[in-house]
């Protein structure tokens, strides 16, 4: 590797070695998570599962992986996700294609797909909308865990909703996908309604998003984080224009950040239209999905 320390001559790039060299590389670069990034990198260009490397130390790599691995480091030691690196990522247990056309698919919205999955009890037949579904993973989930659910997934990047329906297809749920770009609620008819709505909508703070890792920051997609100047722009408008497409006793879920919990519920309830208000929190004990019931 170019950007390696000179190789003594007959020296061999086996894995041990490009693992050695890397992993305190990348740490030196940023990464917060040096030894899963380089084994991960690392699988990627040999192509083999990650496991497989542990009992492949001693081999080593062709010119053409140490070539890609090299330009993997590279563009990882520059901050680019993982994920988009390798062209995939792992949520609710299915893997997602993704590319910088959709955020990378958090653990944390997994709270919200399992309250969903809860409130649809997935035998019944029901109605879903899913609202900014990015890569798909939240539509995609749902169809999946409750087989007999129709789901009508919107987004405003036509790019996006490209990946998703990919998704879709290798989920074999595309059957049971609509997929609609546009603003919100409006490639929807007035009078459709549904049993749940769920979102995980852009809702970082616009100047805050200046202070995150630039993993984040340069290389997701602005659309997919900013929501305005407090964060709740797209916030407020679902929770405006939710009740008119929800069934009586039909559920909301939206994600949102910590801090948002207060002024989200207060939005929920002066609207008027929502009852039984809650916030459930993720696996680390921070609120993450305000959950409110359609009054009917
Ligand atoms: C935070 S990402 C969530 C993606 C995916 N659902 C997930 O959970 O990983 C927000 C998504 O909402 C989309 N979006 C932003 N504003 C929107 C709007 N006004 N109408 C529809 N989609 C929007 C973005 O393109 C992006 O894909």
């Amino acid at each position: 590797m170019s950007d390696t320390p000179p190789t003594p001559a007959g020296d061999v790039w086996t894995v041990k070695r490009i693992l050695d060299w890397t992993i305190p590389h990348l740490k030196s670069q940023g990464s917060e998570s040096p030894r899963l990034d380089a084994e991960i990198l690392l699988a990627h260009a040999r192509g083999c599962p990650r496991i497989q490397l542990y009992t492949n130390y001693d081999q080593p790599l062709t010119d053409a992986q140490r070539t890609t691995m090299r330009d993997l480091v590279k563009r990882r030691a520059a901050a680019e996700p993982v994920a988009y690196l390798v062209g995939h990522r792992e949520f609710f247990g299915l893997d997602f294609r993704v590319t910088k056309d959709v955020l990378i698919p958090r653990p944390d919205t997994e709270t919200l797909v399992v309250d969903a999955i809860e409130a649809l009890k997935p035998q019944a037949a029901s109605r879903v909308l899913d609202i900014g579904t990015g890569s798909g993973c939240i539509a995609i989930s749902l169809a999946v865990n409750c087989p007999n659910a129709e789901v009508t997934a919107i987004d405003l990047s036509a790019a996006a909703l490209g990946i998703a329906k990919a998704n879709a297809e290798a989920h074999n749920v595309s059957g049971r996908i609509r997929w609609r770009c546009g603003d919100l609620f409006a490639p929807l008819a007035a009078n459709e309604q549904f049993d749940l709505i769920a979102s995980n909508p852009p809702y970082i703070a616009a100047a805050e998003i200046e202070t995150l890792s630039a993993d984040v920051r340069v290389h997701e997609p602005r659309s997919a984080l900013d929501g305005g100047p407090d964060g709740l722009d797209v916030i407020r408008r679902l929770i405006a224009d939710a009740p008119q497409h929800l069934v009586s006793q039909g559920k909301l879920l939206i994600e949102i950040s910590g801090e948002q919990a207060d002024a989200v519920t207060q939005l929920l309830a002066a609207n008027g239209h929502y009852d039984d208000i809650a916030v459930l929190k993720d696996l680390s004990r921070q609120p993450r999905v305000v959950r409110a019931v359609r009054k009917g």
